[in-house]
């Protein structure tokens, strides 16, 4: 019998046929939304491997109600939906979709950057509501990049390839990370390693691209938002759970911070009621990885892994740790 692989959501192209001509038994969850508890758990019940989004939490409960699974393939780079050890305690690997959405990931922490410092929603807004009378001189003055300083917290991939961006601006950049990269890196990204606290003084702009874990969470909160010029510009495209939301939103309000350009949330999807009404902060809806290129190559990335794992091979991007 064909090995059953259960697809928590519809996938964009190649899209599912791909498990379907690999010779698997394919169940797919045919509507665009997340699965419900109840349905994900009967869902997985006789999958052999299971191929889930980020906003599906993957734990005892949902490993309990599939004995048969061996693999849990991520639709994402990030892991910190998926009880990791659990899973691998009781033999189920987990692998996620490194590399492939680098590119489209630092893209768009530009695009937020750019947008924050340029306050291009404010002035969108403006537009749209008929509301601009024409050029002014004083109208809407931003930040410019060229001289200052760009803050990297987490430099693995995604964090050098929007260093390397940087340089392209004339940007100085800082970084801070678990562990130091190496020399080479560093001297071809031009990034100078410094402490979480210097990074924070330091930084005009800061663009967060560390993984979510218990460690990680809210490591900007109040006390690093005191820390921060009054005139840096906050990026997230990592995690939201990163910031302390709440924290954030006293901060733009009371201009202790210039601006932010977020792409997730601490309670995706709701998102923080005060920061609808604050005009220095570009709301994107987790848009990271939302290139036709880096979601095709998602989906061949998370198919090969369900089926190396499942002809006893090792995968091909497990999930570190
Ligand atoms: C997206 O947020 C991802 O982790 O791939
Ligand atoms: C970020 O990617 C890190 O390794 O901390």
């Amino acid at each position: 019998m064909a090995p059953i692989v259960f697809v928590t959501r519809p996938l964009p192209a190649p899209g599912t046929e791909l498990l379907v001509d690999m010779g698997f038994d394919v169940r797919s969850n045919l509507e665009d939304r997340p699965l419900r508890r109840e349905e994900l758990l009967s869902g997985v019940k006789d999958a052999d491997a299971l191929l889930c989004m980020l906003s599906d939490r993957i734990d005892a409960e949902v490993f309990d109600s599939a004995p048969s699974l061996r693999v849990i393939s991520n639709y994402a780079v990030g892991f910190d939906n998926i009880a990791v050890a659990e899973a691998r305690a009781r033999g189920i690997e987990v692998t996620t979709t490194p590399g492939v959405l680098t590119d489209a990931t630092a893209d768009l922490a530009w695009a937020l950057l750019l947008a924050a410092a340029r306050n291009l929603g404010a002035g969108e807004r403006m537009v749209r509501a008929g509301e601009w009378t024409g050029w002014a001189p004083t109208q809407l003055l931003g930040e410019p990049l060229r001289h200052r300083t760009l803050g990297i917290v987490g430099m693995g991939a995604i964090g050098q390839a929007v260093a390397r961006r940087a340089q392209g601006f004339g940007m100085e950049i800082v970084y801070f990370n678990r562990n130091r990269v190496s020399p080479e890196i560093e001297s071809t990204l031009g990034a100078q390693f410094v402490s979480f606290d210097e990074l924070l003084h330091r930084s005009d702009f800061i663009s967060l691209h560390a993984p979510l874990n218990e460690q990680s969470r809210h490591m900007v909160d109040a006390r690093a938002f005191g820390l921060m010029k009054s005139s840096a510009v906050l990026v997230n495209t990592a995690r939201g759970a990163l910031i302390d939301e709440a924290e954030l939103v006293h901060a733009l309000r009371d201009r202790r911070i210039a601006a932010a350009g977020l792409d997730v949330y601490e309670f995706e999807p709701s998102i923080t009621e005060g920061l609808f009404a604050l005009d220095n902060v570009v709301l994107a809806p987790h848009l990271g990885s939302a290139s036709t290129l880096a979601r095709g190559d998602m989906v061949r990335l998370c198919c090969e892994n369900i089926s190396e794992v499942l002809a006893g091979r090792p995968a091909v991007t497990p999930a570190p740790g």
